[in-house]
């Protein structure tokens, strides 16, 4: 069976570790590309990374490009094209930034990569994914966004901390759009199946909640630059899921179609994610407090939505 080809648009710090975690997991060959006038960067990258896989003993190639030919074909696409947020601005303030990117990236993948699965990362996450989708016309459940494992990933970790356990052993969910009014699912979180709020007090919670919710930001103000490790680890693992046909249960931005009574509106929800891309998106009962929180976290990402489809085409 030939090798798997991904495709990873944009060389940058998000592009550079998804080809890193690739190569070591060994889940196929990996374009990393990026604009012309980043394609000896993008060349330099692969290059260091196959050395490096020379001493892992990794068999999988990397090659650089500026060539979206050298796309052709690819069986996954990992977006992370455009800007990254920079100390004091909101995912929504790159906007008018990356709404462009998205939309040539788009026009590029119809073309050249039409039976990939795409995860997009670039942001203002819901809004990029929305148009990412209604541009090149390819079915919605081949078209994710990457945040709900990455808010989630975020979640787990605070809640470990804080109740001195392992990671491995705590489970939650964060839903609704990839902003600062995300929502944090309680009633869906526990730890190895004691519900959470048995071991966190209220009060640690809430600032759990808060922390989790200004994940992206803190790490923001500390660096000057976005995270990238993390939501690398979080596209790595719906590629994983898709590629090896897991069936894992993920919060992923997806097209809703009346589920969680939204429509024609990418949000994060529960899905399952298996070789047919987004199998199914999963529509659990919320609370009336999580089902308010989710409508306030729509409502943001309707408006970012709409600057989208009023920009000129
Ligand atoms: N096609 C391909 N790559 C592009 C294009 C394009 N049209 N336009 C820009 N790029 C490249 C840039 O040249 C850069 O190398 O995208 C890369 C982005 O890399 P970084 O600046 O390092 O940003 P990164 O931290 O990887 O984040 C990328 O993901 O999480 C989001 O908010 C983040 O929107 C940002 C994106």
């Amino acid at each position: 069976m030939a090798r798997k080809k991904i495709a990873l648009i944009g060389a940058g710090n998000i592009g550079g570790e998804l080809a890193n975690m690739l190569v070591s997991k060994q889940l196929g060959d990996v374009v990393l590309f990026d604009i012309p006038q980043k394609e000896n960067f993008a060349k330099g990258k692969a290059l260091d990374l196959e050395q490096a896989s020379a001493l892992s003993g990794s068999d999988s190639r990397v090659t650089g490009s500026s060539n979206w030919a050298d796309c052709a074909g690819a069986d996954v696409l990992i977006i992370t094209a455009g800007i990254p947020r920079k100390p004091g601005q909101s995912r929504d303030d790159l906007v008018a930034t990356n709404l462009p990117i998205i939309r040539s990236v788009a026009d590029n993948a119809k073309k050249y990569c039409p039976n990939a699965f795409s995860i997009v990362v670039s942001n203002p996450l819901d809004a990029m994914v929305y148009e990412f989708q209604r541009r090149t016309g390819f079915a919605s459940a081949k078209v994710a966004g990457m945040a709900g494992a990455l808010d989630s990933a975020r979640y787990q970790l605070f809640l470990a901390r804080e109740a001195g356990v392992s990671v491995k052993d705590v489970r939650a969910l964060v839903l609704g759009g990839h902003g600062d009014d995300m929502v944090p699912i309680s009633s869906a979180t526990t730890i190895n199946g004691v519900p959470v709020d048995r071991l966190i007090a209220k009060d640690k919670l809430d600032a759990i909640i808060a922390r989790t919710r200004g994940g992206g930001g803190e790490i923001v103000s500390l660096m000057g630059t976005s995270a990238y490790y993390a939501p690398a680890a979080g596209a790595i693992a719906m590629a994983e899921a898709y590629l090896l046909d897991q069936k894992r249960l993920m919060a992923c931005a997806a097209l809703l179609d009346g589920q969680y009574g939204y429509r024609d509106l990418y949000l994060g929800v529960p899905v399952i994610v298996g070789a047919g891309g987004i199998e199914k998106i999963v529509d659990i009962s919320l609370t009336a407090d999580e089902k308010a929180a989710l409508e306030k976290s729509a409502s943001s990402v309707r408006k970012v939505v709409e600057v989208v489809k009023n920009a000129a085409q």
